[in-house]
C-alpha cells in the first residue's frame, strides 16, 4: 500500500507526539506529580491517536488529504493542538494570563476538526483521481 506524504507526516508527527506523552507520563509516575495529567492526556489523544487515526484514514483514503480544505485542516490542527498544549502546560504551572491563548487556540483545533467530518462526508467514498479531475485541485496543493 503506497502511503502519500501527507499520511508520512502524520505518521511521523503521531509518533514525536507518542514518545513526548509516554515520556510525560513516565516522568508523572515517577515523580508523584500529577499535576499536567491534562496535557499528557490531550498529547496522546489528540497527537499520537488522533494523528495515527488521520494518517491510517489517509492512507485508506488519499483524496481525504487533497486538495486545500485538506491542507486548512492540517495547519490549523498542526497551529493549533501545540499551542493550545504549550499553554495549557503554562497555564498549570501558575501563568494565568494565557488563558485566552488556550481559548483561542482550542477554537482552532476545534474548526480543524470540523474541515475535517466536512472531509469525511464529502471525499470519504471518491478516489483522489476523480477528485483532482472534478475539482482541478493538485495534489496536497
Ligand atoms: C508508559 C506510558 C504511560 C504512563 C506511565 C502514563 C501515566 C499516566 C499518569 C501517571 C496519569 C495520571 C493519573 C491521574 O493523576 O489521575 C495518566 C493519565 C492519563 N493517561 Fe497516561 N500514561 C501513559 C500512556 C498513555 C497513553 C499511551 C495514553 C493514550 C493513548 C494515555 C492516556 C491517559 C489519559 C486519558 C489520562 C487521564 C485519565 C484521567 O482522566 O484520569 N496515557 N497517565
Ligand atoms: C480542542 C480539543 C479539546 C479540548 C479543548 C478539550 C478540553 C478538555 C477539557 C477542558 C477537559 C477537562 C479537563 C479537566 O477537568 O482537568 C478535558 C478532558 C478530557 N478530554 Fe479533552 N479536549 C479536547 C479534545 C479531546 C479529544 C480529541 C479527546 C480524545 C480523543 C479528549 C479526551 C479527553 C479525556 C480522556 C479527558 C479526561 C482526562 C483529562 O481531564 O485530561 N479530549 N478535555
Amino acid at each position: 500500500m503506497n502511503i502519500n506524504p501527507r499520511s508520512r507526516t502524520w505518521f511521523r508527527l503521531a509518533a514525536l507526539y507518542f514518545a513526548i506523552g509516554v515520556v510525560l507520563g513516565v516522568v508523572m509516575g515517577a515523580s508523584g506529580d500529577h499535576s499536567l495529567f491534562a496535557v499528557h492526556a490531550h498529547i496522546n489523544l489528540l497527537g499520537w491517536v488522533s494523528m495515527a487515526l488521520f494518517g491510517l484514514i489517509g492512507t485508506v483514503h488519499p483524496a481525504m488529504n487533497e486538495g486545500r480544505v485538506a491542507t486548512a485542516q492540517y495547519w490549523m490542527y498542526n497551529l493549533g493542538v501545540p499551542v493550545m498544549l504549550g499553554a495549557l502546560t503554562l497555564r498549570l504551572k501558575g501563568f494565568a494570563a494565557v488563558e485566552p491563548l488556550i481559548g483561542a487556540a482550542s477554537i482552532l483545533v476545534g474548526c480543524s476538526v470540523l474541515l475535517y467530518a466536512w472531509l469525511v462526508f464529502s471525499r470519504i467514498a471518491i478516489t483522489a483521481e476523480r477528485l483532482r479531475s472534478t475539482t482541478g485541485e493538485s495534489s496536497l496543493s
